[in-house]
């Protein structure tokens, strides 16, 4: 809930304009206030901490003094390049990420938007390159049974020209990355389908920022919804299910310019 400090507060009104749920309004002297009725309906979304000029008001015991102050953002050509020249790693140095690069990582996953600022969201994040190899173990004997039995040739049929390599123990689902991160969702979350999306977009281009390679892991995705044996090496919480699955580490190869991509279609009604 909010508390204001009346000795700051210049009674501008912004917070009680910015709240999406309009459960700020005012009270004694015209200080806002959440009334207790409506305390219910907040959706912790500290806006109105966020928007207050003078620094008046503290939203779920955060104080303005502990919220990074507004700093210097990109600028619309670095952004675009870090658009264009993400590409997807799939070439690791066999090591960890540095710790302070992982906590940055860590970090960071905290400003993930989600619908209706659901904050159930979790992730399972491999941050050491020896705890891979169970999933990469797992996962060589699931392929290895999906080969043998002819099952992969039904569900991939491109897939003949690699069997050789698969069953020579070539990972190809995990590409050898040092970490990986999964993010899942309770199964009940309004916008689940997106939210776990817009969790991995926002990391990946972070991390690519940080010099951190990545790459998105659909193949894993399905292994992890599909075997549950796959998925219980996720821990995931009860209720809980996978939502999007990002390999990461320090990249092994680097590239020398962006790509050239096709539009998309884009409708101008
Ligand atoms: C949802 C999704 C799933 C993907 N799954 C895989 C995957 O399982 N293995 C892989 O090597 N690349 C995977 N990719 C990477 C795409 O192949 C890649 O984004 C695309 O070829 C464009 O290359 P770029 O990301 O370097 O621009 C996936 C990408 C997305 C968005």
């Amino acid at each position: 809930m909010i508390s204001v400090d009346a000795s700051k507060c210049t009674r501008c009104g912004r917070c009680i304009a910015d709240c999406i749920v309009q459960v700020i309004h005012r009270g004694k002297d015209g200080i806002p206030a959440v009334p207790e009725q409506f305390e219910k309906h907040c959706m912790h979304c500290q806006h109105c901490l966020a928007v207050c000029p003078t620094g008046a008001l503290t939203c779920d015991g955060h104080a303005p003094e502990n919220c990074a102050p507004a700093g210097p953002l990109p600028g619309d050509a670095l952004m675009m390049n870090l658009i264009r020249q993400r590409r997807s790693v799939r070439t690791y140095k066999q090591e960890n990420l540095p710790p302070e690069v992982m906590e940055k990582l860590v970090e960071s996953l905290r400003w993930i938007p989600t619908g209706c600022n659901d904050h159930r969201l979790a992730f399972t994040l491999v941050d050491d390159i020896a705890k891979m190899e169970p999933f990469r173990a797992r996962m060589r004997k699931i392929t290895r049974f999906l080969i043998k039995s002819g099952i992969l040739r039904v569900v991939y049929p491109g897939s003949k020209r690699f069997e050789n390599a698969l069953l020579d123990g070539k990972d190809f689902v995990f590409r050898n990355a040092p970490h990986m991160i999964v993010v899942s969702t309770p199964k009940d979350a309004p916008c689940g389908k997106f939210d776990v999306s817009i969790a991995l977009t926002q990391f990946d281009l972070y991390a690519q920022s940080l010099g951190v390679g990545t790459c998105w892991c659909g193949f894993a995705y399905y292994a992890f919804t599909l075997n549950r044996g796959m998925r219980s090496l996720l821990h995931l919480p009860r209720g809980y299910k996978v939502g999007a699955v990002m390999l990461f580490g320090p990249p092994a190869v680097e590239y020398s310019r962006a790509t050239a991509p096709e539009p998309y279609t884009v409708i101008r009604p």
